[in-house]
């Protein structure tokens, strides 16, 4: 007789990075052997300070370093089961991984709908499939149907980061690296749009892995974190433990002892945090 499937498979991971170690310009040696994994339709943060090596862990997992001068010298990387070193970022696009670049970078000069059509550029099925999208993306975003012929350069912060994850969207992405989403943009806006990405995750099982200084907004929507300092993962675990982690809460949330206070001021008294000791 054969045995009966498990009620609940652990979950797989789409994404795993063992160990890697990032080089820029053959001598700046930026990431010390960085681990994580995301789970198939998980939502995972890595936080960490400016400077910290979020936005390099992104590039190396979208092979985007070479532009930087940049490179992967340890360690492997494997998206749906190859590794990325092998692939272009193009080809990664086209297996469905795709890195909305911090900055929310837009074409300013072309219209918000060609901004998104852009987004659609490894595709081959035609522009129907294309069309349906669009309306997709429209349907998340009713703020760029109103604006879509709007010229990119002219409209709004949060409708920039809009429409810089529309058109990661217009790839038929299975996994987004989101690069601080909440970076200049007003409280309510950036509540707005991580709820978008809960129910991109939610309705159409797109995996995330987000980077975010902003510990307190992530560590609500992301099922996991990872807390980056200096290249290395000092801390990871359930984003409700980590919430609830005391030096979390000091560190990176501001809400221990006295009132909200800056990292870097906390740093100067206490040198050493518990996961250093
Ligand atoms: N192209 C580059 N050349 C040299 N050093 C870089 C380059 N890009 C980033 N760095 C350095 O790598 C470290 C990590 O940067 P980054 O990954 O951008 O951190 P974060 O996204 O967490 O702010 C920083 O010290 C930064 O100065
Ligand atoms: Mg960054």
């Amino acid at each position: 007789m054969t045995q009966p499937a498990p009620q609940t498979a652990p979950a797989e991971p789409i994404l795993t990075v063992n160990n890697i170690e990032v080089i820029y310009d053959h001598v700046i040696l930026v990431l010390k052997g960085v681990s994580l994994s995301v789970p198939l339709g998980g939502i995972t943060a890595i936080l960490g300070a400016n400077g910290a090596g979020k936005t390099t862990t992104l590039k190396a997992i979208s092979n985007l370093l070479h532009a930087e001068r940049g490179e992967v010298t340890k360690g492997t990387i494997v998206f749906g089961g190859e590794e990325v070193q092998a692939l272009s970022p193009n080809d990664l696009v086209r297996r469905g991984c795709i890195q909305v670049m911090e900055g929310r970078h837009c074409f300013g000069h072309l219209s918000v709908e060609d901004n998104l059509l852009t987004g659609a550029f490894t595709r081959r099925d035609g522009n129907a499939a294309i069309r349906a999208d669009l309306d997709m993306v429209y349907e998340y975003f009713p703020r760029l149907k109103v604006r879509r012929q709007s010229q990119a350069g002219y409209i709004s912060g949060g409708e920039q980061q809009m429409t810089a994850i529309g058109r990661a969207l217009m790839s038929r992405p299975r996994m987004i690296l989101l690069d601080e989403p909440s970076m200049g943009l007003a409280p309510q806006l950036v509540e707005e749009i991580f709820e978008i990405v809960r129910k991109l995750n939610e309705d159409q099982g797109v995996s995330f892995l987000l980077a975010e200084q902003n510990a307190g907004v992530a560590l609500r929507y992301a099922k996991y974190g990872y807390i980056l300092e200096s290249g290395r993962v000092v801390l990871d675990g359930d984003a409700e433990a980590l919430r609830n982690n005391e030096d979390v809460k000091e560190f990176y949330l501001g809400v221990g002892g006295e009132g909200r206070k800056s990292f870097r001021n906390v740093k100067h008294y206490k040198r050493r945090k518990r996961w250093l000791a």
